[in-house]
């Protein structure tokens, strides 16, 4: 039973991750059953989402269990009251905590004095649910995730951060090409290399060497929630790192197209690329669903199969 919080991926040991994956994928293809009667699960969303709330109410309902979904108009977490005290209220009359937030540090305080789990549903600096999603999907298409290489085309964000964690953790090579002041910093690369795991990190500023033996390419957007004020200038810096045929002319013809969602086309990503046969997009998307379930059964119940 992983009875605690998962604000990071690498809250996970390898195993662990594993272990989720494995329930996740034995969750999507059987029926489980009400496990999780009588527990709920608060959703507290500083930020819009469609994929993560959906498929927490879901992943929920399927497993015989109640959500609250709690909109930053409603509780004005840090303005209302302090983020400790809702961590408290809260951890009083639910069973886990699902949280998306603009500082990292608000889920860090909400885990902190929570006395029931919390997940992190997106923060600034992580997306680990996102991460455990791409994991299932990539293993659903290559079986194995050892030795697997990935291209991350674009900013050094939270999905980009959680993705090199579990890349390192499962074996995956993993290469990002982002503009120079847009990397991963020194310090999370420090953090990478001394994860567990035999999986790899390394960046560059050329897309087309990234994806020149890549059997995925990943993109995200160009300007993340709270960043969209910087769009104009971003359009500028990263206009070389757009997924489209002719960057792709530099890729394996069968490269999988994956994206986290929702996608800007003619941004990061145009029309006829994420609408190609090869994208995965919505594979992904559905993932978030089946991995959330196998994390929500792990966290409150001990479900072996
Ligand atoms: N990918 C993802 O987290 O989507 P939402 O922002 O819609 O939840
Ligand atoms: N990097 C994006 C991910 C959205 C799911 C953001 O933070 O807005």
């Amino acid at each position: 039973m992983l009875g605690r919080n998962i604000i990071s991926i690498a809250d996970l040991s390898p195993i662990e991750l594993t272990q989720v994956l494995d329930v996740s994928t034995w969750m999507k293809n059987n029926q489980v059953g009400p496990l999780l009667q009588g527990k709920t699960l608060a959703l507290v969303f500083e930020k819009p989402s469609l994929r993560t709330r959906v498929s927490f109410e879901v992943a929920m309902q399927h497993l015989g269990g109640n959500t609250i979904s709690l909109p930053s108009s409603e509780i004005q977490m840090g303005n209302r009251e302090p983020v400790k005290d809702v961590a408290r209220v809260l951890a009083r009359m639910v069973d886990v905590i699902a949280a998306r937030t603009h500082e990292h540090s608000t889920i860090t305080t909400l885990g902190e004095y929570s006395s029931v789990p919390v997940i992190n549903a997106l923060s600034d600096l992580e997306h680990p649910c996102q991460s455990l999603a791409d994991l299932l999907t990539l293993r659903e298409h290559f079986g194995n995730l050892k030795g697997v290489k990935i291209a991350y085309i674009g900013e050094g964000n939270n999905v980009a951060r959680s993705l090199a964690y579990a890349s390192v953790m499962m074996g995956i090579d993993l290469t990002i090409a982002c503009p120079d002041n847009y990397k991963l910093p020194d310090e999370t690369m420090i953090y990478i290399n001394n994860l567990q795991g035999e999986g790899s990190v390394s960046q560059t500023d050329d897309p087309h060497r990234a994806i020149s033996d890549a059997s995925a390419v990943y993109t995200d957007v160009w300007a993340s929630m709270g960043y969209e004020h910087e769009l104009e200038l971003r359009r500028n810096i990263f206009r070389p790192y757009q997924l489209n045929s002719s960057l792709l002319s530099s890729a394996p013809s069968d490269i999988l197209i994956m994206h986290d969602l929702p996608a800007h086309r003619g941004d990061e990503i145009t029309e006829e690329i994420i609408e190609s046969d090869y994208s995965i997009v919505f594979d992904q998307a559905e993932n978030r669903m089946h991995a959330q379930q196998g994390l929500l059964a792990l966290i409150l119940s001990d479900f072996k199969f």
